[in-house]
């Protein structure tokens, strides 16, 4: 495992009274390029009773028969994936949110939602270079495979996550 920034640390300028009672469960959210390894990583290091991951790909293929990267069921998806974090986390569980989850604005309500169930909320920010996730990306079989261009757009993007965002840890691969 990588690098761990506690933000806990924070919780020493702010008054008890206002820092939620959190519960013992977790949503780890998961960030990276398509590529970047985060479902090899998931099923790896997250196989336990107690833990669900949910899939953006595993939600697409049961709505659209297809895991392949289509923008137009992007909102359905999340729909879906919305609802089951909330009940997963609501029964006590852990939860695995596997997404790519580039964008601060993707990420935001999975944060809303685990906020709510006072759970805490741990990012897990794979850094794996563009060049590695692009060639990984044309070794997968067709079916699998995100347009290049997508990769490079989503490349642009920050992978250094603002404090402001409301994870208790971040935790760099
Ligand atoms: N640490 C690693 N070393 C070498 N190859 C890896 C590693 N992690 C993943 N891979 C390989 O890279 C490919 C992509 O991995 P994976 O499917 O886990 O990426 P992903 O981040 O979940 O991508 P996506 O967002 O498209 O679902 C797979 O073929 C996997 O076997
Ligand atoms: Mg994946």
């Amino acid at each position: 495992m990588g690098k761990v920034i506690n933000l806990f640390a924070d919780a020493s300028t702010t008054s008890k009274s206002s820092i939620p009672k959190l519960n013992q469960n977790t949503l780890y959210i998961l960030i990276g390029l398509p590529g970047s390894g985060k479902t090899t990583y998931a099923n790896k290091c997250f196989h336990s009773k107690d833990i669900l991951i949910v899939s953006s790909d595993q939600i697409r293929q049961q709505i659209t028969g297809s895991s392949s990267f289509n923008k137009g069921d992007t909102a359905p998806t999340l729909q879906i994936a919305q609802k089951i974090i909330q009940e997963a986390l609501e029964s006590g569980l852990n939860v695995v949110w596997d997404a790519t989850n580039i964008y601060k604005k993707w990420r935001k309500d999975f944060i809303k939602i685990a906020k709510k169930n006072n759970a805490k909320v741990v990012a897990i920010v794979f850094n794996t270079p563009v060049s590695i996730c692009v060639k990984r990306n044309n070794e997968r079989t067709v079916e699998k495979q995100v347009p290049n261009e997508i990769i490079v757009e989503m490349s642009k993007a920050s992978l250094s996550i603002d404090k402001r965002e409301g994870f208790h840890e971040v935790i760099y691969i």
